[in-house]
């Protein structure tokens, strides 16, 4: 069987997604790897969900944005490449 493999665009550094519960480090932990690495760069998802609306729901509960991650995806492929 024959086997081709993916066209991959060039990249030289990792699209690193960190999730976790509320105050668990997750903010101070990206700003730190994205001071000390060359290229990487810190992206708050929850703050460009609310800046770019990236949402199509609102929790009226928690007052918060119900994010669409096809919305999320798309606007962050724009500038990391995937
Ligand atoms: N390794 C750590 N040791 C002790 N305190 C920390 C550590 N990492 C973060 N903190 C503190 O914990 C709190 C929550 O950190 P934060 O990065 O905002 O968490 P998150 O983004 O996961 O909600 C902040 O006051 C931060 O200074
Ligand atoms: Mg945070």
């Amino acid at each position: 069987m024959d086997f081709e493999a993916p066209i991959m665009p060039k990249r030289d550094i990792p699209n690193i997604l960190i999730t976790g519960t509320p105050g668990v480090g997750k903010t101070t932990t990206a700003k730190l790897l994205s001071e000390y690495v060359e290229g990487l760069k810190f992206v708050n998802t929850g703050e460009l969900v609310n800046s770019e609306k990236l949402y199509k729901d609102w929790d009226d509960k928690f007052n918060v944005p119900i994010f669409d991650d096809d919305l999320v995806v798309d606007f962050l492929g724009k500038f990391f490449n995937f």
